[in-house]
Formats: C-alpha cells, structure tokens, sequence
C-alpha cells in the first residue's frame, strides 16, 4: 500500500483504537536534508507575570523607591506612640522636598515623635534562607531626626530571624548598609524598619537582595537556573506587549532601564504591576550572554496598543534603535557603550538580532519598518532585523525585505498538531521564520500534557523545516504563581520554589536532543478522530464601522434556531475586542474601527447550520468579518469579507488565511451574505454567488504519528523524535533506511503520563517529567509502543 493510499484508508477508518495499524517511521539515513539551524531553539523572555520583579530579580522589598503610589502602597506603617505618621513625599518642580535625585521624585517621609514601625512582606512572602547573607540598603537624611534604626528580617509569625542598625543619617541623601544573616528558614518572611525619636526621616530606595545570585550576576538562582536547563540558544526581550504598551506613556523604553538604579524610573507595565526597571537592558544582555543565548532585542516601532507617532516624529525611535546597537555593542569611548562599560561590560555584548515592533502591522506599522531597518542597516550592516507578520495572515514588509520575520501562535493542541506540516510548504527563497511566540493556550487547564503533545508535534515540524525555521521560542516563559496575567507559563514559581509545565520538558528534550543535520522522515499514520466542529455565530469588523441586520441561523432541516431582533436592544450579544456596539432601525451597529471586534450569539453546541444576514459598511479600511463555530472567546473561525485592508475576501481560522481571493466591499450598499456549514466544510455566499466552499480544517484531518530525525555529528547518534498525539498507545516501527541493517543500543527519553490532562504543581513538580530507559535495535529498524499522548527522543548508536 502506498503512502498516499493508506492515508485516505485510515481517514475513512478515521478512529484510534489499540487496534489501529502500526504507523511507520522511515528515516533516510543516507540522504541527510539540511543543516539544522543552530539558533533554533531558544526563549522569549518578556517582563509580563511578575516575571522580572516579584519573580528572577531578587528585590525583596516591594515598592522599594515609593514611586508605585501616592499612599504606602505595599507598605504598613505603625506609630507605636500614636503620634508618629508617615506619607510620601513627592519633590515639586523646586525639588522641595530634596528627593535622592530628580529621576526618583518620591520618598518616604516619617514625621516622628515617638516610636514607629513600618514593614514590607515583598512579593507575597521574602524567601529568607538560614545561614544566607542578605544584604540591606537604604538612602535616607533627616531634617533635625537624630534617632537610629533597626532593620529585622521576620519570619511570616513574626520572630526575630536577624537585625541589625542603622545610625548617622544625616541632612543629606546617604547611603546606608547591612548584612542580615537569618537564624532559621521562611519563605514567607518579612522586612521591618523600626525607629524611635522625633524630627522627619525620609526614606527611599529600600532594598533587601540576596548575596548570592546566579554567576554573581544579580538574578534568582534556581530560576536562572530554570532557563539555563533550557539550553535556550537565543533570548528574545523585552516583550511582547510590554514593548509596545497600551499607549506611548507605558511602553517599554530602553534608556530608562540603564544606568544606576535609582535614576531608572519605575513604570506601570502593561501586565498589571510596577516594574521597578532593576531588570533592564543590561541585565538582559547579561543573562542573555551567561545562558549563551544570542540577544534578540525587541525595539517599539513608534506604535503602541492605543496610538501612532506621526511620520515626522519618528526620529526620535530612529535613534534609539541606533542607540541600542551602540549600547551593546560600541566602543567604550562612544556615548552609549561607555555606560555599558560603567555598568560592568566593557566588550561587546554582539548584538545580532533586532525585532522591529511586536505584533504591529498593516499600512502604519509598513510605513514605519523602513525608516528603522534602513537608518539600523546603514550604520550597523550585520544587525539582522526581524519584521512582524503573519499573525493570522497579516502580510509583512517588502520593502526593504526583513531578514526573518516573525510568526506567533496561540491556538488549541490539534490546531498545532495540524500546523505540524505547514514549513513543508514554504518558500525556500523568501526571509526566514522565527516563531517567537507559541504555545497551546486552548484546552490546556494550567498547562497540562496535551498542550505539550501539540506543540511537541509543532516542533517536530519546525526542526524537520530548520532550513526555514530558523528561531522558536516558546511563549510566556515565567510567572509568578501570585500573578498570573496569561495562562499557561512555561515556568512557574512563588518565593522559593519553581516548577516546569509539561511543555518545559518538551522543550527541553527537543533542544538537548537538536542534532547537526536533519535526515528526512516519511511517516505512515493513522488519523485522529475528529470530534464535530460546534460553536456560536457572530459579526464583527476590523478597523471599520458596519452594521448587520436580519440574522437567521437554522438548522440543516429548516428549524429556526435563531433570528436577530434588534428593534430595542442587542441584549445576549456578547460584545468582544471594545467595540462600540448599539442598535439603530433594526440594524446592530458597530462604530468603534478597532481591530478584532465582535459580537457573537447562538450556542457553543451548534454543529451543522446555515445563517443569513445583510451587512454594510459605514466606514474605515475594511469589511466584514462573519464568525461560525466559535468556543472561545479568542476564537477566529470567520468569513472575512474586505480584509487586508479591502483587497481579499477569505476564509479565515486560528491558522490563517484558507481559502482567498481579491474583492473589495463598497461602503453605504447592503449585502447579502450566507454561510452553509455541515462539519468542517463551509459555502459562503455573497449577494447569491458561491465564493467560497472549502473545509478550514484540513480536510485530513490530524495524523496521530508525528516525527523529525536528525544526526549528532559529533557522538555519530542518530536522533528519533517521535509524537503521538492519539490518546492510545501506538504500535510504530522505525525503520532507518538507506544504512546496512544497522543494530545498536541507545535510550529513549520519554514524556507521558496516564491522561492528557495531567498537570505538574508546585506540589507535584515532576508528576509529567520525561523518563529514560535503554534500547537495543538490530536489522536497522526500531519497532516500539508509543504510549497515547507521548514524545519520545530516541537516541540511537550503530555498533
Ligand atoms: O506572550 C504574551 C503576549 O502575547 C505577548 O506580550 C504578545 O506579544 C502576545 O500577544
């Protein structure tokens, strides 16, 4: 039977059982395919969960510069004489009161008389070790205060784990030093600063780090260690959205990230907290540098979530894209890289790699691409600069061309397990790929093995392709199980403890296990049954003002199951994305031009329907979008009518454009639209002309096998990954073709656990771990039982 043919049979077949026919795996020994890019696997570290504060930057005291607030935010203050108070104190444009410096306007102020106590639990709990050294720093002066102070670590119940004090604070700014050594062990600990005395005490800058940090370098041990057991090959930072911010007041901006660190000034991130800006650029080149990882610097391209810099203001982005080349990279007499060489890092940290924006697109984001990438290439020519694009079809630049571009994904297991073959498909000639974000995010509780299983079988398919694939990375990377601003993380921690997800083993296993050189894999597999398509229906726009009326949905034996009224409301609408909905002579209007709004209703259950309805476009740059067999809120499974800013009409899902074509969409002019949907398989209907019938999943389905091989040039191994995304165990041979009936032993590395929901903890770190057994092959083929829902990496040695 060949390959072709066994696919359709197994199609028909369409169900795994342990009866299923063993799957094959051929891998041609002899005809080694490309290099494998030495870059490929590595990690996005964005400030996003409490990751860098709270989290690897080891800042026991929150709100250390009480710049968070106007009150003590994270701060407790108790006047034991009853008559002592304290407030903060924010220097006017005088400089009055004296602040520490001008970056740093805002102190704590204690107007004394009598004894007081303030005390500050960190991030949920400071993780005092006995017998570490801590070390104790405050900038304080007083005005006419002649007391001491004493600093205690508690334990969460309060017993005295270490003190010391603190005297001599003058009328000016001083700093002030201590060494804290606790008697006994608490994860949840806590600071206290006491003082006694009368006049004004100003505090600020308060900080408590731990003496030992991982290579003297100022980071959380285990967690740098974390990422260090990632072997990760590049570093993606800082973001993400904290790059762009909601608007331009937000977003991550380099230059106040570096020099001491009392003049960088703390900032409201976008991910719900204060960062403090102790990790900054040269902390990320740092780590980047000790995990031997590339740098990968993630500049905005003068657009935030919210507003555009107009064209002729852009110098100033311009310039600080040069600049952070000359920050990292320039000579130590030049401006920017003597500051490096202040902070620590006289040579190069040899920056290569820049992306330009996160997640921007369209015509703004394609007029603002050149005017970085040719200011950045003229001066510094070996800079490679990484486009946006892609994220769900968007089109990157073409002038000049990128050279990478980067894709993102956040979609459910079987949406990755069928993107597994998507890179056998693309252009050889066009910029490379760099995934810099993907993770399963649907149907993966806090992460659990099945969202590793998708994206096992999505790497499979991004090594076998590493002639295009050049980066991937994972995404988020760490969060701080007290903040958990996305789900899921690939790390997670509290105080003292972390623990890896599934998907940091796979991870792991795909980049200790890389190889030199990709050998080709034909694979033999059975099809994953496919549970029906369901979901609701709804309207939406994309930067366009629409209105919709007259919606019908029926079932596929003429049964009304919905019409729309909106003579008075659009009450049971669930309104998505902030559009700005409201209802007008029977019509639902949307007027906001926003990307990705939308309305949905109906029920999560509806399988096969047909649904009806006019549109009309009121204003803005495209048309409409129609939504079928949505489940999730983020859901997008739509007929876009006008998309890329009105030139395509296409069916579109979580992986992007299926089935397009030109068209455009006049505005103030009613459509008819109408989508038939029985399964997977979908007409679409405008104004009575067929322009689309096609099935937006691939119409075979999931295969359950999933594999890559490579070579290890310098042990000889020969590398076997092999997914099985079928919820049962499968019968596989692997069969090494084009080599004399090769025989040998090696090992086999195996990630599974009894069911796909499974889940680490912080109480069960390793409860999904990989585990290793040895393996024996003669006669140049490897027949084994792939457990359901399993990545395997076989390790294999000839005699
Ligand atoms: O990884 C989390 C977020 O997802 C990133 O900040 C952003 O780039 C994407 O939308």
């Amino acid at each position: 039977m060949n390959l072709k043919t066994y696919f359709a049979a197994a199609v028909l077949a369409s169900v795994i059982s342990t009866n299923a026919q063993p799957a094959k795996v051929t891998v041609d020994v002899a005809h080694p395919a490309h290099p494998i890019s030495p870059t490929l696997w590595g990690i996005f570290f964005e400030d996003i969960n409490m990751s860098t504060d709270g989290g690897i930057y080891p800042e026991m005291v929150r709100n250390r510069s009480f710049e968070d607030a106007g009150t003590l935010e994270n701060w407790k203050f108790a006047s034991t004489s009853g008559a002592s108070e304290a407030s903060i104190s924010s220097a006017d444009v005088h400089g009055q009161p004296a602040p520490l410096n001008p970056f740093n306007r805002n102190s704590l102020r204690v107007k004394a008389d009598g004894a007081f106590t303030l005390q500050n639990e960190g991030y949920w709990g400071m993780n005092f070790v006995k017998g570490d050294g801590y070390t104790f720093k405050v900038a304080a002066r007083g005005d006419r205060f002649a007391g001491k102070l004493t600093v205690r670590l508690l334990s969460n119940a309060g017993e005295e784990l270490a003190s010391g004090e603190i005297s001599g604070i003058g009328n000016r700014w001083n700093s002030h030093a201590l060494r804290l050594t606790p008697k006994s062990s608490d994860a949840r600990g806590k600071l206290e600063i006491s003082g006694d005395g009368s006049g004004t005490l100003f505090l600020d800058m308060v900080s408590l780090m731990p003496e030992t940090t991982w290579k003297d370098h100022g980071l959380r041990v285990d967690l740098a260690k974390s990422l260090d057991g990632l072997h990760p090959k590049f570093m993606r930072f800082p973001g993400g959205c904290w790059v762009e911010g909601d608007d331009f007041a937000h977003m991550n901006h380099w230059k106040n990230t570096v020099g001491d660190i009392d003049v960088r000034m703390p900032l409201l991130n976008i991910w719900g907290y204060n960062a403090t800006q102790g990790m900054g650029l040269y902390e990320y080149l740092q780590l980047s540098e000790d995990l031997g990882a590339e740098p990968l610097f993630c500049i905005n391209v003068g657009m935030s979530h919210k507003e555009t810099v107009p064209l002729d203001r852009m110098s100033q982005w311009v310039q600080d894209a040069l600049d952070v080349v000359e920050y990292a990279n320039g000579p130590t007499n030049s401006t920017w890289g003597a500051m490096r060489a202040a902070a620590g890092h006289p040579a190069p940290f040899n920056l290569k790699y820049m992306e330009i924006g996160n997640e921007n697109g369209g015509p703004d984001y394609l007029e603002r691409w050149p005017l970085l990438v040719d200011a950045i290439r003229a001066r510094y020519p070996y800079i490679q600069c990484i486009a946006n694009s892609d994220l769900h079809g968007r089109l990157g630049p073409k002038g000049p061309l990128p050279s990478i571009v980067d894709e993102h994904y956040y979609e459910s297991p079987e949406a990755f397990m069928r993107r597994a073959d998507q890179y056998d498909r693309y252009s050889r000639t066009g910029p490379k790929i760099f995934v810099g974000e993907y993770a399963v995010t649907k149907k993966c509780g806090l992460g659990n093995l099945r969202a590793a299983i998708g994206e096992a079988a999505f790497m499979a398919g991004m090594e076998r392709n590493s002639d295009v694939v050049v980066m991937a990375s994972y995404a988020p990377l760490l969060v701080n199980l007290n903040h958990r601003a996305w789900n899921p993380d690939l790390i997670n921690f509290d105080s003292s403890r972390w623990y890896g997800l599934p998907s940091y083993y796979v991870q792991q296993m795909f980049s200790e296990n890389r190889g030199d050189v990709e050998l080709p894999v034909q694979v033999e597999t059975p099809f994953l049954r496919l549970a029906p398509s369901n979901g609701m229906i709804g309207v939406g726009t994309w930067n366009t003002k629409a209105e919709f009326k007259d919606i019908k949905v029926t079932a596929p034996d003429g049964t009304a199951l919905f019409t729309s009224d909106f003579s008075s409301s659009a009450d049971g609408w669930k309104k998505l994305g902030g559009g700005d909905w409201s209802v007008k002579d029977g019509a639902l209007q949307e007027n906001a031009e926003k990307e990705f709004v939308r309305a949905l209703a109906g029920d999560k259950a509806w399988t096969d329907c047909t649904l009806t309805l006019k549109a009309r476009k009121m204003g803005g740059r495209e048309g409409f979008l129609i939504l079928f067999h949505i489940k999730e809120d983020e859901d997008r499974i739509w007929w876009n009518i006008g998309g890329w800013g009105n030139t395509q009409d296409a069916i579109e899902s979580g992986s992007g454009a299926i089935d397009s074509q030109p068209s455009r969409i006049e505005s103030n002019r009613w459509y008819d639209l109408k989508i038939q949907i029985a399964g997977a398989h979908v007409k679409c209907y405008l104004d009575g002309q067929l322009v689309h019938d096609v099935d937006y999943e691939s119409s075979a389905g999931i295969k359950a096998i999933h594999a890559c091989a490579a070579r290890d040039e310098k042990s000889g191994d020969l590398i076997v990954k092999v997914v099985n995304a079928s919820a049962e165990p499968l019968e596989t041979t692997i069969e090494l073709a084009g080599a004399q009936n090769l025989s040998g032993t090696g090992q086999a590395t195996v990630l599974t656990s009894g069911n796909g929901m499974d889940e680490n903890s912080i109480d069960e770190p390793m409860k999904v771990s990989p585990k290793t057994e040895a393996v024996k092959f003669t006669g140049g083929s490897v027949r084994r039982s792939f457990p359901g829902n399993s990545f395997t990496v076989l390790r294999l040695r000839a005699n």
